[in-house]
């Protein structure tokens, strides 16, 4: 498969930004701004609250829903999770799984990335699987040990044909709103990393597949170098999604 075949995607990290009300104000700008975009899929993750609302404004604009995290249990006696039926009966398809903040702040590891993914994948949510690298660990010259070890903990027991609803958010952690984007050129050798290893731990097919999208600092005028490289395809993008301008002139970067 070419590049040209693997059909962009930008989607919006709205993180626990965003209620209802000022969902509804973002989409009556945005959709205006984006109405006829079909050189890519757009995608936009409000917090849970706002799911819903977000779905029904997006119907009929071809824009999906994405939740930032899901539970791996059907239901159950587990106090403050949303289970994988209850993201589709909002009308969600998609789900973030294994942000850095969710590591960072939450405990979340790669064994509970995994359980995520598998859960999703079965009740037919397609995860964005986000992995990346800290600082120190760059520094150190770890980047691809962490991003090999991310990838096979959080994708163990896939084998091609349940792993190919799946996308890929390379997100290295000194990147995420810190104004520091990746430079292209970093991207672009973390991105083709990411495909060797899919080739391996999955299959080179499924690899060629893979969409990965690129996230950490992303604003309009850096997506455009971003997008030319061969392996980026697409971008999460967390504070430069909330502004509907913002994000309009992100998802029009050609
Ligand atoms: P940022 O966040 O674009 O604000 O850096 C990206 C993300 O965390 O998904």
């Amino acid at each position: 498969m070419s590049t040209e075949q693997r059909t962009p995607v930008i989607a919006g990290n709205w993180k626990m930004f965003r209620t209802i009300a000022e969902t509804e104000v973002f989409f009556e700008r945005f959709l205006p701004l984006v109405e006829g975009v079909s050189h890519c899929e757009v995608v936009i993750a409000p917090p849970f609250p706002s799911l819903r609302r977000a779905v029904e404004l997006c119907s009929g604009t071809g824009i999906e829903i994405s939740a930032q995290n899901v539970f791996w249990e059907q239901e159950g006696a587990w106090t403050g999770e949303v289970s994988p039926a209850m993201l589709l009966d909002a009308g969600c398809k998609l789900t973030l799984i294994g942000h850095s903040e969710r590591r960072r702040h939450f405990a979340e590891t790669d064994e509970t990335v995994n359980r995520r993914v598998r859960a999703a994948l079965q009740a037919g949510l397609r995860p964005i699987v986000c992995v990346g690298e800290s600082l120190e660990q760059r520094e150190a010259g770890q980047t691809e040990t962490v991003l090999r070890r991310q990838l096979t903990g959080g994708l163990a027991g896939l084998t091609e044909r349940p792993f190919s609803p799946i996308m890929i958010a390379y997100e290295p952690v000194w990147a995420i709103g810190t104004g520091r984007t990746a430079t292209p050129e970093i991207a672009r050798q973390a991105h083709a990393f990411i495909r060797g290893a899919a080739g391996e731990l999955i299959s080179p097919r499924a690899a060629e597949a893979l969409r990965i999208l690129y996230g950490g600092s992303v604003k309009p005028d850096n997506i455009g170098p971003l997008m030319a490289e061969r392996d980026i395809d697409g971008a999460l993008v967390g504070g430069g999604s909330l502004d509907p301008d913002s994000f309009a002139s992100i998802v029009r970067y050609r």
